[in-house]
């Protein structure tokens, strides 16, 4: 009985991110016993709501979207134990009072217990360090341990990301901060140590010697659909490759840790961050979508978005050549694509081998000797899987010569449901487990690398490459891959 209380604060809890991924993934833990014993659960935010209406707006996303991940017995009747955890504190988030007031609304809770207290901050940022700043003066635990969740944007460039933090530590020890990156929580992104360092086929090969080029691409099948008015202000280049891409980057070519822990990972990932070359402008292609009738269907052009400025030029898709400076990467480009409103929704790490010197098979490959070559595919998502692609011959009394994968596909090899990232990262946070939370230092070298390529797009207005919606993108991502002799694998 004298185990320590958990609440979990959810400021921002009317907004899309709040109900649709952290409120069912907070569900989920609970649904799979991982949440601690005494715990209590708060959304907190401006607009008036009874704990009776969080609850429904709770159940309706449940109902609409939990199915997805939950296909477990007894799901309702534990989604009525959960609801019954689950409470609304309305309050401005510049209020130390109203925070005050969810302080003596935990007490109760607690009951006495030793208190510790994570809040989700999923608030814009201009809002961010009121909300804080009243948290930890007003609503941080007494006698346990008060850590604060932030999502990003972490500023839109190195000096506001600097003031951030700057303003941040303030009120907080880097320790109690967990800056959320979601797809560190994904099932592939995880299992990429497990891959490399406990397989022995891998991580001899993991390096310039054997790696012709590493390509992490990223596309959605729809626009900004409604996201228009905090897109517009960042882009693509800040929304999805300063932060995702590259620590999957990071996460894939750091050298091996001293150890499992944090700071062994961390301190690996900022080295390779730190080795990289900033972005130039000519190692990028930046694209935006415009209108495309199909089938019938006309699809909208990012700037029919009612909260984009007509002569908006910010990107939804860029490409880039990235490379890191060290003895392992040295002249290996690191390509990535990222891009709305594409022809498909995917996320991958496509690793293209070199070729086998004096390959006796050379001449049935014929001219093309790049298709020849090993291609390891880690599909991030959907349908996770990764596969090798790797050269046989057909059977039969010829000699030909056929591509095959050997596949590992997670849907025919485990039936149990992959988890959100959001559980496996809110579960961390509640562990205080920070590896695959971003560290400061990670932050600020992530920030160096983009800083003065985003200045000068946004400084001499860069006219985007048009695409059309559901297209594959701007034809310059061939052209920039082509200058260091690379093929899109997607695109084969
Ligand atoms: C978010 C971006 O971080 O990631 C969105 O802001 C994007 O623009 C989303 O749609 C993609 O996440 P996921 O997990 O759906 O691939």
């Amino acid at each position: 009985e004298n185990e320590p209380s958990v609440s979990i604060t959810v400021v921002g809890a009317s907004g899309d991110l709040a109900k649709k991924k952290i409120f069912p993934a907070l569900f989920a833990l609970y649904y799979e016993d991982c949440l601690p014993k005494h715990f209590t659960i708060y959304g907190y935010a401006r607009s008036k709501m009874t704990d009776a209406e969080l609850r429904t707006m709770m159940f309706v996303v449940y109902l609409d979207e939990v199915p997805m991940f939950i296909h477990g017995e007894n799901c309702d009747e534990k989604m009525e134990q959960f609801l019954k955890r689950c409470f609304y504190h309305s309050g401005q988030y510049d209020s130390e009072e109203n925070f005050a007031e969810l302080d003596r609304k935990l007490k109760k809770h607690e009951g006495g217990r030793v208190s510790n207290r994570l809040f989700y901050l999923s608030i814009p940022p201009n809002i961010f360090i009121d909300a804080v700043k009243c948290a930890s003066l007003s609503a941080s635990s007494g006698n346990g341990w008060t850590r604060v969740i932030v999502e990003k944007p972490f500023g839109r460039d190195s000096e506001s990301s600097a003031a951030l933090t700057k303003a941040l530590k303030n009120y907080l020890d880097e320790d109690q901060i967990f800056r959320i990156d979601h797809y560190l929580g994904k099932e592939l992104v995880e299992n990429l140590s497990v891959l490399r360092f406990s397989n022995l086929i891998f991580e001899p090969l993991w390096s310039r010697q054997y790696i012709r080029n590493v390509q992490l691409i990223f596309s959605e099948d729809f626009g900004t659909e409604g996201r228009g008015g905090y897109f517009d202000n960042y882009g693509i280049i800040r929304d999805i490759m300063q932060n995702h891409l590259l620590q999957i980057l990071a996460l894939f070519a750091m050298e091996t840790p001293v150890s499992l822990d944090a700071e062994d990972i961390r301190n690996e990932k900022v080295k390779v961050l730190r080795s990289m070359r900033p972005l130039q402008l000519e190692d990028m292609v930046v694209g935006q979508y415009k209108s495309h009738t199909k089938g019938g269907v006309t699809y909208p052009a990012y700037t029919d978005d009612k909260t984009v400025p007509k002569d908006s030029l910010t990107p939804t898709f860029a490409a880039a050549a990235l490379f890191i400076d060290n003895a392992r990467w040295d002249g290996v480009p690191f390509l990535m694509k990222a891009g709305k409103a594409l022809h498909s929704k995917r996320a991958e790490i496509r690793v293209q081998f070199r070729h086998v010197p004096g390959n006796l098979y050379n001449r049935n490959f014929g001219t093309d000797l790049d298709r020849a070559t090993n291609e390891l595919v880690i599909r991030v998502q959907p349908d996770e899987a990764i596969y090798l692609k790797i050269n046989n011959k057909i059977p039969g009394l010829g000699m030909r010569l056929d591509r095959s994968n050997l596949n590992l596909h997670y849907a025919a090899r485990y039936s149990k449901e992959i988890p959100d990232a959001y559980e496996r990262l809110l579960l961390d946070a509640i562990e205080g487990e920070r590896r695959l939370f971003i560290r400061s230092d990670e932050l600020n070298a992530a920030w160096a690398l983009f800083t003065p390529l985003l200045k000068e797009l946004e400084e001499k207005k860069i006219i985007p490459e048009y695409y059309p919606y559901g297209s594959r993108g701007p034809v310059g991502a061939h052209y920039l891959a082509a200058r260091y002799k690379v093929r899109w694998g997607d695109l084969n």
